[in-house]
């Protein structure tokens, strides 16, 4: 897709690959809404984008809401017209020792992580098929296609579930004429440990997670911007996997080859 003059609407667009990508559209000529619950985040990035010049409605969404994403549709047409690009990208992790983890922890992140994106699909989606006309892009992660540690499973159960929503979402839509793209970063350097939730872990073993975690991604941690980039290039030429290292791409493969016998070379080194 082209993306010159066409509306952008990004969730958890006030930081981290949110940003990166809004300014990557807007440099190619998108109008932005930005949809977040950060709002001291959200005037900022909304300050940059009329900075250079583009189109730009900031929205305080919170994506675990169902009101507050269908008003975040109808602000976005009314503002600045039909919708051509949809980014669900708002997320957080939960991990933990699994035993202390309730429902209801489950349910804040499955709550943002997996029905954030089902109610954007929900709320943007129609009108895309109805116009023969659109884009959705979902982040997902590297966790969301490897498990990569056991206190991790809350973060990556709800990204597994997202890649899979995703895959299917690219099949249904496409003779409709609208395109899909999955984004699976590993290490990104953005504010995300902010918003993270470590259940019952020790300070010692939420520091060690975050060490297992990143040995198995392996991979540098890569900027936010960068990534950015990434996206509107992948939009460019409607590439539906962006996996923004070679380090996951040989992961995947390794799983993807022999699955027992990769969790069980798993397990032996643990
Ligand atoms: N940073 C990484 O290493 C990494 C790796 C893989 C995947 N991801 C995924 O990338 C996406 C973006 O995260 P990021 O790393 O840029 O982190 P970030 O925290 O910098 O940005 C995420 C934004 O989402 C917003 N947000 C959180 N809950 C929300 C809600 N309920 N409604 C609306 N907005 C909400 C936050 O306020 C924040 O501005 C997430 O889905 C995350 O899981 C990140």
């Amino acid at each position: 897709m082209n993306v010159a003059g066409e509306v952008v609407v990004i969730t958890g667009g006030a930081s981290g690959i949110g940003r990166g990508t809004a300014l990557a559209l807007a440099r190619r000529g998108a109008d932005i809404v930005l949809a977040d619950v950060n709002d001291r985040r959200l005037a900022a990035v909304e300050a940059e984008i009329a900075g250079m010049g583009r189109r730009v409605v900031a929205v305080h969404c919170d994506v675990s809401r169902d009101d507050d994403v269908q008003q975040l549709a109808e602000r976005a047409e009314s503002n600045l017209g039909p919708v051509g690009l949809l980014m669900n990208n708002a997320g957080v992790v939960l991990r933990g020792a699994l035993e202390h983890v309730d429902l209801a922890d489950w349910q804040w992140c499955f709550g943002i992580n997996v029905f954030g994106v089902i109610r954007g699909i929900n709320a943007f989606l129609p009108r895309m098929l109805e116009r023969r006309h659109g884009y959705i892009v979902n982040t997902g992660s590297v966790a969301g296609m490897v498990a990569l540690t056991g206190e991790g499973a809350p973060y990556i159960a709800s990204k597994f579930a997202v890649v899979g929503l995703t895959e299917a979402l690219a099949l249904y839509c496409q003779p409709f004429g609208v395109s899909v793209s999955l984004l699976c970063p590993g290490g990104v350097r953005t504010n995300l440990a902010e918003t993270g939730r470590s259940i019952g872990m020790s300070p010692e073993r939420q520091v060690a997670e975050t060490r297992m975690a990143q040995s198995v991604q392996g991979g540098p941690e890569l900027e936010a911007e960068y990534v950015g980039e990434l996206v509107a290039q992948a939009v460019r030429n409607e590439t539906f996997l962006i996996l923004p290292d070679d380090v996951h791409a040989e992961l995947l493969r390794r799983r993807g080859r022999d699955l027992n016998a990769f969790v069980k070379s798993r397990l032996a080194a643990q």
